[in-house]
């Protein structure tokens, strides 16, 4: 008898480049470590961002921009071990690419050799052109990242809706042709108007993801955390909730306390 194997076709910027080209919407998520990266992946997801929200709701940070370059690295590759199928995009952190570009090429190289990912994603668009085009011509992936950029949020003050305004809105969509000819393979806007989304992904080639951008883009990304339910305290509007892991795993760890303080655990067939 012969087994059975299932080929798993890998997921590339090329492949994710056809599905924007025949309407297929990509599906990306969040992951820092390898139990959960290896049940997204063998859910089907197509693309794995190991975002630097870990420094929010890993490390506990209130922004991301205490996150360094080492942290990335450890968190992607543990991702990266346990991934077979989804691309797998990891985030340059804040101050490893805006000093200069030969800095912002050493840091994409560091994070493609110690940890075997697919990309890397870089927030801001013509003020960072000159990095994007060096990481480029190294043979690096890039994912663009423009409308809320929380590297930038000193500069921003807020969390709030980006470019509601013509002006940042037609600065948004500058810097995603800029971005779509020099080479990236995909933008993430975030928390930018649903019209402004559909505008930018009916002009670039390269597929849009969105976060807070609406249903027009070519695909979606969440933080895993917020979507599981695990983090209670972040409610924004874009944001579906698919489980309550928050409740069901402080209901089993209760219960697992109890089970101690009564004795009920181990019981005799979970002793030698
Ligand atoms: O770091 C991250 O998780 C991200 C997503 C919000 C897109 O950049």
């Amino acid at each position: 008898m012969s087994a059975i194997t299932e080929e798993i076709r890998k997921v590339t910027t090329q492949r994710l480049l056809e599905m924007k080209r025949r309407g297929e919407k990509i599906s990306m998520l969040t992951a820092y470590d390898y139990s959960m990266a290896s049940i997204i992946d063998k859910a089907g997801m197509d693309v794995i961002l190991v975002g630097d929200s870990a420094g929010n709701v890993m490390a506990g940070h209130t922004t991301t921009l205490p996150v360094t370059l080492d942290q990335m690295i450890w968190y992607a590759q543990a991702v990266r071990k346990a991934v077979n199928r989804a691309l797998v995009v990891v985030d340059l952190p804040f101050g490893s690419y805006q000093g200069n570009s030969k800095e912002a090429v050493c840091s994409a190289i560091r994070i493609m050799k110690e940890t075997g990912a697919d990309a890397v994603k870089m927030e801001g668009g013509a003020e960072i052109q000159e990095s994007i085009q060096r990481i480029l011509s190294a043979g690096i992936p890039i994912m663009g990242h423009l409308g809320l950029t929380p590297q930038s949020i000193n500069k921003f003050g807020t969390y709030a809706v980006r470019a509601k305004e013509e002006a940042e809105a037609n600065k948004l969509l500058d810097d995603a042709r800029l971005l779509d000819k020099l080479g990236c393979f995909g933008i993430v806007l975030e928390k930018i108007p649903a019209l402004l989304g559909k505008k930018v992904a009916e002009t670039v080639d390269i597929p849009i993801i969105g976060i807070g951008a609406g249903g027009y883009v070519d695909g979606q990304v969440l933080v895993m955390h917020d979507m599981l339910g695990i983090n209670k305290a972040f409610s924004p509007r874009f944001l579906r909730r698919y489980a309550n892991l928050h409740s069901v795993i402080r209901e089993a760890v209760e219960h697992y306390i109890s089970d101690v303080k009564t004795t009920d655990f181990p019981n005799e067939k979970e002793s030698y």
